[in-house]
């Protein structure tokens, strides 16, 4: 199985960005404990983060074909885009949304999620565990959806 894992904007500065809210885990640290949990899964992971709209919009679009599923951290894009919604239908591929930080106990602005309809579940709230947590359960939905 191949999963995509996908940041947006201002993720690439976890470590340094509001660490009372994100924590101090560094997203490269996050790939590398998703690295070793995709190879207990016996899934490969492909990365990237974006801070331009239009260019996710485009990995996701190049990704019909080639992954299974995708994980994503929308980062604010969460609470404005319709169209980051609309390319995972688009191109038919299911995922799971993962946040950091518990989105629905923070301001008004950060409690709706465009992407939320669309996805298989949502993590939000274990900090940078959340991926793990995440990727876990996306791939045994995706088993299940299977068998
Ligand atoms: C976030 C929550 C968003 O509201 C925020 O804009 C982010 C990070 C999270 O992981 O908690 O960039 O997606």
């Amino acid at each position: 199985m191949r999963v995509a894992v996908f940041n947006g904007p201002n993720l690439n500065l976890l470590g340094i960005r509001e660490p009372e809210i994100y924590g101090t885990t560094t997203l490269a640290e996050i790939e590398a404990r998703l690295e070793e949990v995709g190879a207990e899964l016996g899934v490969t992971l492909l990365f990237s983060q974006f801070n331009d709209e239009g260019r996710m919009l485009d990995a996701i679009h190049n990704c019909r074909g080639v992954v299974d599923a995708c994980l994503v951290n929308a980062g604010a894009w969460t609470h404005t885009s319709l169209a980051l919604r609309d390319a995972f239908a688009g191109v038919q591929l299911p995922y799971v949304e993962v946040h950091l930080s518990n989105i629905y106990a923070r301001e008004p602005e950060r409690r709706h999620s465009w992407l939320a309809p669309g996805a298989i579940a949502i993590v939000a709230g274990f900090g940078a565990d959340g991926y793990e947590l995440a990727l876990r359960g996306l791939v045994k939905a995706i088993h299940v959806r299977r068998s």
